[in-house]
């Protein structure tokens, strides 16, 4: 399947001629990928894994938090596609929390919590929807979790896949960019909790992790 490379040496576009909040102008150099860049590729998601995942129902499981913006806007547009076709494919949805950061760095240990009873998803088609695969160790993890549970089918929709040397090898089946090698932010994506409510997904300043530091 093809995805978008958004290059190492992408320059993207400076602050000032869109929309960015006051309290993060100081904290944010460029924006790497507007906001209606990731719905015009969000849309195309969407129609690519109706068709793989055909007319089964579908459990959306959400990757809290950062996947939240991604999977709401995900649905929306495999929503648009059901009500506008003569097949549409039912869906439901779950959620799962998942947490392996500390400042920018990936911790080893992955922990779930909070999420419903993994037990529902037995027998179910189940698409997850994750904000950012980096080393691929949360996602390897949770599959492995997943398939003790029996689902009859899984699909990983990733936004984001980062390019980097820290990486497993592990590949979702769908991608929505491919990223350079750095800590990324907005649209869900945070550096601990912040920057969740900003729109377009900028590259972080080595002064604003000092600044927002835990
Ligand atoms: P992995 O286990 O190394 O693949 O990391 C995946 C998780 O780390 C994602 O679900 C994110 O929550 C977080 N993460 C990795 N890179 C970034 C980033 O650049 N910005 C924000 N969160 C990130
Ligand atoms: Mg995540």
């Amino acid at each position: 399947l093809v995805n978008l490379d958004i290059p190492d040496d992408e320059k993207g576009y400076e602050l000032d001629v869109f929309c960015v909040p006051k309290h993060y102008e100081e904290d944010l150099d460029r924006v790497i990928i507007p906001h209606g860049l990731i719905m015009d590729r969000t849309e195309r998601l969407a129609r690519d894994i109706v068709r793989d995942m055909g007319t089964h129902h579908i459990v959306a499981l959400c990757v809290l938090k950062g996947g939240y913006k991604f999977f709401a806007d995900l649905l929306d547009y495999i929503k648009a596609l059901n009500q506008n076709s003569d097949k549409s494919v039912p869906l439901t949805v779950d959620f799962i929390r998942l947490k392996s950061y500390c400042n920018d760095q990936s911790t080893n240990s992955v922990k779930v919590i909070g999420g419903d009873e993994l037990s529902t998803l037995t027998g179910k088609n189940v698409l997850i929807v994750e904000d950012i695969v980096e080393t691929g160790k949360t996602m390897e993890t949770l599959l492995s979790l997943l398939s003790e549970y029996k689902p009859k089918m899984v699909k990983v929709v990733s936004l984001l896949v980062k390019r980097t040397p820290r990486s497993s090898g592990y590949r979702p089946d769908y991608i929505g960019f491919e990223v350079p090698d750095s800590f990324l932010v907005g649209y869900a994506l945070d550096y601990n909790e912040y920057f969740r409510d900003l729109s377009h997904i900028c590259i972080l300043t080595e002064g604003a992790k000092e600044k927002y530091k835990v």
